[in-house]
């Protein structure tokens, strides 16, 4: 029973990979979970484990084998010495393409500075940054890929993202970024030398890499770090959630 099922499982998404390629498989990952994410970061987890309660077996077995499928793209992409666009074809399927994201959960690689995204993925590597799933899709790459992948992300052009902001909370979080951060994150945030594009980055990211840096799961400078404290002191989640407001509403 459990065999016939997965052998039909197994088949089908041999047949799939066949036609269209195994990225299809993360494509049909992306449509099914990434673009339907509840809201906030841990809600794809949360999401995909939630997946997992399929009455039958059959609804197991494609859950894992879809979950599966991303994994094991992941890694053979990681695992073929390729050009920088297919090792960033890998990262389509929550990243979108050319790294211009569609899921609000997920930051816009298009446009990332080099270094910064080599320091992101070094992070995630070393399990040193906050994350729910880089910590383990980062593993397999080498150095050498994250370079070439840095570079690719480097040219692609950074879309802002189309998301509602309330003028009075934009208005308050310009306030607080001119007091706090346009200092190193200049041009009201679209600069993004040496940190990531913050000025129309997907505002949920936003709101969940701050709360990361509030509580210190994701490491950084002290002056960064006093900063967000000070934002955060004065003005509790208003104060992040006014800063989210104004960058999302940079167009
Ligand atoms: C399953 C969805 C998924 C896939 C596939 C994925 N990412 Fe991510 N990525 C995320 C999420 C979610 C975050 C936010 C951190 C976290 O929660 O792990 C993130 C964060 C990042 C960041 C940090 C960006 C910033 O502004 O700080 C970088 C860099 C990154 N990913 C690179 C990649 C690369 C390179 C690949 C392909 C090899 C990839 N990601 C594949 C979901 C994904
Ligand atoms: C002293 C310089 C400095 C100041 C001041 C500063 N930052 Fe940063 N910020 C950085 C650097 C460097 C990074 C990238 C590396 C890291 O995570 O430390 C960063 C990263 C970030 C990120 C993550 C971007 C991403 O793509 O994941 C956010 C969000 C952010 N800063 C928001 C703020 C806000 C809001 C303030 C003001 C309250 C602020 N920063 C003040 C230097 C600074």
């Amino acid at each position: 029973m459990l065999r016939t099922l997965l052998g039909r499982a197994l088949a089908r998404v041999i047949s799939a990979c066949r036609e269209k390629g195994v990225f299809a498989i993360v494509q049909t990952v992306r449509e099914r979970f990434c673009e339907s994410f509840p809201n906030d970061r841990w809600g794809m987890v949360v999401f995909l484990l939630t997946q997992d309660r399929g009455k039958t077996m059959r609804n197991k077995i494609g859950f894992l084998v879809l979950l599966g499928g991303l994994v094991v793209a992941g890694n053979s992409f990681a695992a073929d010495p390729t050009t920088p666009e297919m090792l960033a074809n890998a990262c389509a399927g929550c990243h979108g393409t050319n790294g211009v994201s569609v899921g609000p959960s997920i930051p816009t690689l298009a446009g990332i500075d080099a270094d910064y995204f080599t320091s992101a993925m070094q992070g995630y590597k070393k399990g040193e940054w906050a994350s729910t799933v880089m910590v383990r899709l980062a593993k397999p790459y080498s150095d050498d890929e994250i370079t070439a992948m840095g570079a690719f992300f480097a040219k692609q052009k950074f879309v802002p993202a189309n998301q509602k902001t309330d003028p009075a909370k934009a208005k308050l979080g310009e306030t607080l970024h001119n007091q706090q951060c346009e200092k190193c994150h200049e041009n009201g945030g679209s600069s993004g030398e040496g940190a990531g594009i913050l000025a129309g980055q997907w505002m949920l990211y936003l709101h969940a890499t701050l709360d990361d840096y509030a509580s210190g799961t994701r490491p950084t400078d002290k002056k960064m770090k006093s900063k967000v404290d000070a934002v955060v002191n004065e003005h509790k989640d208003t104060g992040i959630e006014a800063l989210v407001h104004f960058y999302g509403s940079k167009k």
